[in-house]
């Protein structure tokens, strides 16, 4: 079992009610998003390939000649830079006249095409991540009742009296971490009944980590990071960890209300200063999953 059929499957596992009727399936979508690229700044590196774990990508390496010879690509930072020295080389070969035996392929405008399996892509964003020319979008939808497939009716819950909910908390070490340390020292109270995970970024978290967790019975899953702008591996780049990670997080929220799990991951930011925070945020989303009451696959496993 590949990985997408692995998260369809925890998906299967926690649908706990019919999704709505009115679940939006967009037509040319089927999987969990679209990946569209850019050719003109595709500099064919191959790095969205590697990074691809699902093996949704590939690309067929051409070029069109004509058009790099005449280009000219403006500078904007690191991003083109690769292009464009691939581009000046180019034009240096052709001025020592050594272009000849390079065949061009007609109507081709980049270094090579990549084609994209919608049903394999599991929108984990890894390839954005690795493309350095900004060249891909992916925009992320899925097709939930295809993905759900059988759904079952909500189990009945008995809330006891002495019932605690039961969190996940991802931080990263670089400043969240050292948050939580800090609400400790101050003595800050904050809820017990988190269980934290330290991870190096919060852009380390991925799909399955937790769908896995929710698929077990924990009631809710926390992520807490930097400061927006302010991740260990990416500061105020849009690939920064933590940034694709209020994306990710977004989209994996809106998949949870379709299957009757809504409101139960929350993403948040603290810096190392900031154990007061640390401690609101714990406190918030604790009291928000007290209103939820028990996960439903928890009632499940406990009935069971
Ligand atoms: Fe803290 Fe990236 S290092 S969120």
């Amino acid at each position: 079992m590949d990985k997408r059929d692995q998260l369809i499957q925890k998906l299967r596992n926690i649908a706990v009610k019919t999704p709505e009727n009115d679940v939006e399936v967009p037509e040319k979508v089927e999987g969990f998003g679209t990946i569209e690229y850019g050719a003109q700044t595709c500099s064919a590196c191959k790095k969205c390939i590697l990074a691809c774990e699902p093996a949704a990508l590939d690309m067929d390496p051409t070029m069109n000649l004509p058009d790099y010879l005449k280009a000219t690509i403006p500078h904007d930072g690191f991003r083109s830079k690769n292009r464009e020295s691939l581009v000046t080389l180019l034009q240096g070969l052709r001025e020592e006249g050594n272009v000849v035996a390079i065949s061009v392929p007609d109507g081709l405008p980049g270094y090579g095409s990549i084609a994209w399996a919608a049903d394999r892509c599991i929108a984990c964003d890894k390839c954005i991540e690795a493309c350095l020319e900004d060249c891909l979008t992916l925009e992320k939808t899925y097709k939930l009742p295809e993905i759900i497939g059988e759904v079952k009716p909500p189990p009945s819950i008995t809330v006891s009296k002495d019932w605690e909910p039961f969190i996940l908390c991802f931080v990263c070490w670089e400043c969240s971490h050292a948050a939580a340390d800090l609400a400790g020292l101050m003595h800050l109270h904050y809820p017990t009944n988190i269980r934290t995970i330290r991870i190096p970024c919060l852009g380390a978290v991925e799909p399955m980590h937790i769908m896995t967790a929710l698929e077990n019975g924990v009631d809710g899953v926390l992520l807490t990071g930097c400061l927006l702008s302010e991740c260990h591996y990416g500061g105020d780049s849009p690939k920064a960890g933590n940034f694709m990670q209020y994306d990710f997080v977004k989209f994996w929220m809106d998949v949870l209300e379709e299957i009757g799990m809504g409101g139960r991951i929350h993403i948040d930011s603290a810096s190392a200063a900031m154990g007061i925070k640390f401690a609101d945020i714990v406190k918030e989303f604790t009291e928000k999953i007290q209103n939820l009451g028990p996960s439903p696959i928890r009632g499940k496993l406990e009935v069971r």
